[in-house]
């Protein structure tokens, strides 16, 4: 079966180009310049339409237990509504807890996905317990299981958290068999404290899980996870969910130094803020309760974020999707903003709202690739397979119409959740065509793929390994 996207602009890490794109099977055939590809295949009208690698989220928490509850979005729905958006792979967290075997956390993963995605999937392993064990377990895992990631948490004491001598020896077995420590940077015990002090003030609304988590001990928990990794050898460290400024300005005096870190963002963190979404009125600002949380208004965080973007000190946007519901989930906060689970959902609308920022100028075509399919494919070791359109990766095609138009609101969105984190927000652009390892999945805006045939996605080793 061939495929031939015809009349198109493909977006590559090196800009956008006029060329009809092969697709035979599985694969890309290849790209020819307008006109010249043979007669005979099936043909998908591309004209005026951006033809974009499939993106890729590199960090999602489908149906995931935390806070006393799990995330609503399922591996079905989640997938479906990520292909719905133009996300073709998604990497989520499998989670070793204290006290339990890294490779039963790993299994119990692979339970929830099998015969349920859309899309591809791979995982990270989040470690919840460092010791010999799960020491031993990273290797075996890097060797025998396609994960090259391990997430540590700085932030949850008693939940995920690490100390600082657990983190240096998993970033010492990290920089020995060539994995990425993937970093929650916060400073758990000093946020607590200051938690428990607001708490007996009677600071119980939404907006105070904000105050209580302050750009600081995001910014301190960013710099210790930096010099840790510098007395591990320069293991390499990759910063999760940035959000602030401060924090920002470690990870790029870092990397003029030339060290190996890295960072990732989200788009709440580039359009939404503390006074305007967390500190809605009543208890509305529970939508937008995530960790790390949204940053002031009047401070200069989203331009920062978007700034970092543009110069490579953030190199990819993931959404950090972990959605829950405001009815029985949320709710289980009112009256105490410590209890509201942390999360908010956006699987479905990270290309989109990441186009807003081509349109708004604030980020050039190909960084838009870059940052949503490119540089996560290469950073998470599933490069050239997934990230780009060339000869030879998966047909992971997204045909992007930038005259298309889409507006965001729960009663259109795909993902299991009773509110949008983005209601009312229009976007200049729609995801038109997606195409996941050849079979096409949405067609004109309308879904056709099934659970069940995503494949699990064993990686290797980071591409940006030094
Ligand atoms: O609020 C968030 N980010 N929830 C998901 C868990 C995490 O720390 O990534
Ligand atoms: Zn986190
Ligand atoms: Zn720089
Ligand atoms: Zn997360």
């Amino acid at each position: 079966m061939t495929i031939l996207i015809k009349g198109g602009t493909v977006v590559g890490p090196s800009g956008p180009y006029s060329g009809d794109v092969l697709v035979d099977g599985e694969t890309i055939a290849a790209i020819f310049a307008p006109g010249q590809a043979p007669e005979g295949p099936e043909i998908i009208d591309a004209t005026g339409k951006y033809v974009i690698p499939g993106a890729i989220d590199a960090h999602t928490h489908m149906q995931m237990p935390f806070g006393g509850t799990e995330a609503s979005d399922t591996f079905d729905t989640g997938t479906r509504a990520a292909a719905i958006g133009g996300t073709t792979t998604i990497i989520d967290f499998a989670i070793q807890r204290y006290g339990e075997v890294v490779q039963d956390g790993l299994a119990a993963w692979h339970a929830k996905t099998a015969g349920e995605c859309h899309i591809d999937y791979g995982f990270h392993m989040i470690v919840g317990g460092v010791d010999d064990d799960s020491l031993k377990a990273m290797d075996y895992l890097v060797a025998n299981e396609g994960i090259s990631s391990f997430k540590l948490f700085m932030a949850y004491p008693g939940v995920f958290y690490s100390d600082d001598g657990q983190i240096l020896r998993a970033m010492q077995k990290a920089r020995e068999n060539g994995a990425m420590i993937m970093m929650h940077a916060e400073n758990g015990p000093a946020i607590d404290v200051l938690v428990k002090q607001a708490l007996e003030r009677g600071e119980t609304d939404p907006i105070f899980h904000g105050l209580t988590r302050p750009q600081e001990l995001e910014a301190e928990a960013t710099s210790r996870a930096i010099w840790l990794a510098s007395v591990a050898a320069d293991c390499p460290l990759y910063i999760v969910h940035l959000s602030a400024s401060k924090a920002l300005e470690q990870v790029r005096n870092a990397r003029d130094l030339g060290r190996n870190v890295f960072a990732e963002t989200c788009p709440q963190y580039l359009y939404l803020t503390l006074e305007d979404q967390l500190g809605a009125p009543g208890f509305d600002g529970a939508k937008w309760v995530c960790s790390t949380p949204l940053r002031s208004g009047k401070e200069s965080h989203r331009a920062d974020l978007w700034q970092g973007l543009r110069t490579n000190d953030l190199s990819v946007v993931s959404t950090d999707h972990c959605p829950f519901c405001m009815k029985d989930q949320k709710e289980m906060g009112i009256g105490d903003f410590s209890k509201i689970p942390n999360g908010i959902g956006s699987v479905e609308h990270r290309v989109d709202l990441l186009y807003q920022g081509v349109v708004d100028k604030k980020l050039s075509l190909a960084r838009w690739v870059e940052t949503i399919a490119t540089t996560p494919a290469r950073m998470f070791g599933m490069y050239p397979k997934k990230g780009i359109i060339a000869p030879g990766s998966d047909a992971d095609i997204v045909l992007y119409d930038p005259n298309g138009r889409t507006r965001i609101s729960v009663e259109t969105h795909h993902m299991n959740m009773d509110y949008s984190a983005w209601e009312g927000w229009e976007i200049d652009g729609k995801v038109d065509t997606v195409l996941s390892r050849g079979e096409v999945l949405v067609s004109g805006g309308n879904y056709q793929g099934r659970k069940g045939r995503g494949k699990y996605v064993p990686r290797s080793l980071s591409d940006y390994l030094v």
